[in-house]
């Protein structure tokens, strides 16, 4: 499903007489993240217009909710993995909220971090957790009250630009332009540090782990896209996969095939 929005950006973008199938209603300031529900047809979207919209993916002429309340621009949300009402969101002034797409109510309002959040993400399957980044720090926050379950975790010498789950809910990457770090939560772990890759080439942006091959990690940088397998512990560059920064990565596990989107406009899509 992901890849369909993204080929419907793709199609916007680079071949104006093509028109997507239907245009979203506007968020009046810059979009900076979207997710579809893990369960339903849903897609949701935060903004610098300090909203948050869910979207029905089926008919996305007009959102099924907007979520009004931050007082900064949202910077990023998540669903949560299993219960299908609640969606999280947190914004540039180091506020976490969770709401209630059913009923529409703000239902957690807590107040994080003192620098702006980045990106967040829920364990997946087991929701027990929200990953939160804010500066050089990641912040693990219970995913039910939002309320931190421990010390941030410490390391990254540059701010974190980006954080992503394996899809078992065992591992948690974070990535900043010089290094990526690993977490485990594993049984009986809530975070500990595992391994770190340092960036020896192009500067890393985004990344994901491989659909079809969970101990992969597929790192998007400038221009390059690494592949690091966290376990065998061996990077391998694939140079020239753009012509610009990678800007974001998606994995559909429905096909195996992860997809970048770059600063040079174009969507790609890897096995
Ligand atoms: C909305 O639903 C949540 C449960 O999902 C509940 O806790 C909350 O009280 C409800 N709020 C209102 C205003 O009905
Ligand atoms: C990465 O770089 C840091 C800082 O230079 C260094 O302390 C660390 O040992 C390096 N890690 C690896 C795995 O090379």
């Amino acid at each position: 499903m992901a890849n369909c929005l993204l080929l419907v950006v793709m199609i916007k973008r680079c071949t104006d007489p093509l028109k997507p199938k239907s245009s979203l209603e506007e968020h009046s300031f810059l979009i900076t993240d979207v997710r579809f529900s893990p369960s339903m047809p849903r897609l949701a979207t935060s903004s610098f217009d300090k909203t948050v919209r869910v979207w029905d993916a089926d008919n996305t002429d007009y959102s099924l909710r907007t979520f009004t309340g931050h007082s900064a621009s949202v910077m990023s949300l998540d669903f949560h993995p299993n219960k299908e009402d609640i969606i999280c969101s947190c914004d540039s002034d180091g506020e976490v909220r969770s709401w209630s797409i059913n009923n529409g109510s703000c239902l957690t309002c807590v107040k994080v971090f003192k620098g702006g959040a980045t990106q967040m993400r829920f364990q997946p399957r087991k929701g027990k957790y929200l990953a939160a980044a804010s500066e050089k720090a990641i912040y693990i926050l219970d995913g039910e009250t939002q309320h931190a379950c421990r010390s941030p975790l410490q390391g990254h010498a540059k701010d974190i630009q980006s954080v992503c789950w394996d899809s078992a809910g065992d591992y948690l990457a974070s990535v900043s332009e010089d290094a990526v770090r690993i977490w485990s939560f594993t049984s009986g772990q809530d975070g500990e540090f595992v391994n770190e890759l340092n960036c020896s080439g192009n500067k890393f942006q985004t990344c994901v782990f491989h659909p079809a091959h969970p101990s992969l990690l597929v790192i998007g940088c400038y221009e390059s896209l690494e592949l690091w397998d966290i376990r065998e512990k061996n990077a391998m560059t694939f140079n020239n996969a753009h012509d610009g920064l990678i800007a974001a990565l998606a994995a559909s596990s429905a096909t195996g095939k992860v997809a970048s989107v770059s600063h040079d406009r174009l969507v790609k899509l890897w096995k």
